[in-house]
């Protein structure tokens, strides 16, 4: 009995020793580029700050990885997450959207955190200053409406 268990535990170490031979990609390609949403939005530094820390991650072409981030299967749980948060919106593409489409994510944006729905619980247990206090979603939110009216001023 107790080599039996002796035998499962060496296969579950052994397994979990492969398992690290396999990654997903690692997004890692350059941000704030000609199309990047602080080049192309009017943006001050502040909001841009709380955006970079709380939403860069998993909403743009680059992501800041921590260490458990190279353990697989975590890695594979975090990149599911980075592949699905850019597919809805990506800060890396800000000037590639449609007018109507940045000013509907800057809609979404402000409902998003307003619900705290964003940034995603499961990042901020890691993340405790990703989190965003009242005071910052309203930061965001007021940046948020004043871009969206900028742009329909826009010609
Ligand atoms: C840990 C990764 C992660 C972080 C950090 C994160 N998001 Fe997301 N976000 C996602 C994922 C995954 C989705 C798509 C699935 C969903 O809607 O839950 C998403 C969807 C969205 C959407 C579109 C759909 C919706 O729910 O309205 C918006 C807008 C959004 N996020 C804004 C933000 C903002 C703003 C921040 C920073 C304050 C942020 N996110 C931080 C992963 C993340």
């Amino acid at each position: 009995m107790k080599k039996t268990i002796r035998l499962v535990f060496y296969f579950l170490v052994l397994g979990f020793i492969i398992l690290q031979f396999f990654q997903p990609d690692k997004n890692l390609g350059d941000t704030n580029l000609h199309d990047d949403l602080f080049q192309v939005a009017t943006i001050d530094g502040s909001v841009k700050t709380l955006l970079e820390n709380s939403c860069y991650d998993c909403h743009s072409n680059h992501t800041k990885y921590p260490w458990y981030s190279y353990i697989s299967p975590v890695s594979f749980f975090l990149n599911k997450h980075i592949v699905e948060g850019k597919a809805e919106l990506n800060f890396s593409d800000w000037g590639i959207y449609s007018k109507i489409d940045r000013i509907s994510h800057l809609d979404d944006i402000c409902d998003a955190i307003s619900d705290g729905k964003m940034p995603l619980g499961s990042y901020l247990i890691l993340h405790k200053d990703a989190s965003l206090s009242e005071e910052n979603i309203k930061k965001i939110c007021d940046w948020a409406e004043t871009e969206g009216m900028r742009l329909l001023k826009e010609e």
